[in-house]
């Protein structure tokens, strides 16, 4: 599964997430993107928090929450060596990014983890990076879709305290205010 999509599937998603690939012990495992692994653990417990999901997560569960009017996807589609990407993967998937992009009529914010990740959506919604480069919290948009960005809620970061749960929040308390009123959108 690339994309895992709420219950009543793409065309209830009004917020999408954009991961970096499948975890090796995650998504590459379970089939599912950020689940299985310790990148999800935080991600999970944020979209609970902010009602994205029905219920949280354990790290090595094989239950999964349900999503509420998010969807999550990777922008990468292979686990890479090192977890690093090359450019060339990059480019080649961000077709799959943008034909998913394309399936959600209702998409109004895209919450992506880590500078590929934002980089790659930039992309695949014909923007340019120098427009819109990548910070921690930054905010942007093109056309009519918001672009919140984070640092990757990756076990390296969350461990040197680069990203703290609290600035995860932070991120995602803006993603909910970007949906507007009436939301958390329904499944
Ligand atoms: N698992 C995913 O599916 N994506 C990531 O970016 C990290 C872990």
């Amino acid at each position: 599964m690339e994309t895992w999509y709420p219950p009543a599937g793409p065309s209830a998603v009004e917020l999408l997430i954009v991961g970096l690939a499948p975890g090796l012990r995650g998504a590459n495992r379970t089939g599912i993107p950020f689940i299985g692994d310790e990148s999800g653990t935080l991600l999970h417990q944020t979209l609970a928090r902010h009602g994205l999901a029905r219920q949280s997560l354990q790290s090595d569960s094989a239950d999964r929450p349900t999503l509420n009017g998010t969807a999550i996807t990777n922008a990468v589609r292979c686990v890479p060596p090192e977890n690093k990407p090359v450019g060339a993967e990059i480019n080649t998937c961000r077709k799959f990014l943008v034909a998913t992009i394309n399936r959600m009529p209702e998409l109004k914010v895209i919450v992506t983890l880590g500078k590929i990740s934002h980089d790659s959506t930039i992309r695949a919604l014909g923007g340019k990076i120098a427009h819109h480069p990548f910070r921690h919290a930054a905010e942007t948009e093109i056309g009519s879709i918001r672009i919140l960005s984070s640092y990757h809620c990756s076990r390296y970061n969350i461990n040197t305290g680069r990203l703290t749960p609290q600035m995860f929040d932070t991120v995602f308390q803006k993603a909910v205010r970007s949906l507007g009123p009436g939301s958390a959108p329904s499944t």
